[in-house]
């Protein structure tokens, strides 16, 4: 690992090497391209943590997508959610009709999401599943459906490939736990 020290250095461990999401993303796009063959989904990407896998995972899929961006705040600066979910940045395009993919980085609570599909389940969508990179199982609080996961991880705070802690940490190429003494967490 070419660890750039600045960054990893606040790490406690990485959790997922760029090798294994590199691989991880190729068999999501590969599963995508077989589910949705003969369609158009619209793939969602939510802002700003999906950013990075949503960039990856579009070009592993081999279909006429469409690509829509989504901003919602669900957390504060710190490591817990509200559940106070609020959408900042709306979709472009009406999705009535169409067959929708919402790309997460990270379901935790599953507040996010749960609020999420809601509300564009009221936009007629003809389906509506979710793809997270990362899953925390034992995080939920609301029932949620979760069809397409990368990754189950262990209940801990981690950053990178996208995910951040106080808006640092996105540009990790891979996924590590951040260390509890950043966030003034128990170590
Ligand atoms: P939920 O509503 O509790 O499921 O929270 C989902 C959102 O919380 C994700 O989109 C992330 O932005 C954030 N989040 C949850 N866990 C983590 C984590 O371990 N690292 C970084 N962000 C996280
Ligand atoms: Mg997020």
């Amino acid at each position: 690992m070419d660890t750039n020290a600045t960054l990893y250095k606040d790490l406690s461990k990485v959790l997922v090497t760029r090798e294994e999401i590199a691989q991880a993303v190729r068999a999501m796009g590969q599963r995508i391209t077989q589910d949705y063959a003969g369609k158009d989904p619209v793939m969602i990407c939510i802002l700003k943590g999906a950013s990075v896998f949503f960039t990856d995972l579009i070009r592993e899929v081999d279909l006429p997508v469409t690509t829509e961006f989504m901003a919602i705040s669900s957390y504060g600066g710190g490591t817990k959610s509200t559940g106070i979910v609020k959408i900042v940045k709306d979709l472009d395009r009406d999705i009535s009709g169409r067959d929708v993919l919402i790309v997460e980085d990270i379901v935790d609570s599953g507040r996010t999401l749960a609020h999420l599909s809601q509300v564009l389940a009221t936009r007629r969508a003809q389906s509506i599943e979710i793809v997270t990179l990362l899953d925390k199982p034992a995080r939920r609080v609301v029932p949620l459906e979760v069809k397409y996961s990368c990754f189950n991880i262990p209940d801990a705070f981690v950053v990178g490939y996208g995910l951040d802690y106080d808006e640092k940490y996105r540009n990790l190429p891979d996924i590590g736990i951040l260390a509890p003494k950043i966030y003034g967490g128990e170590e």
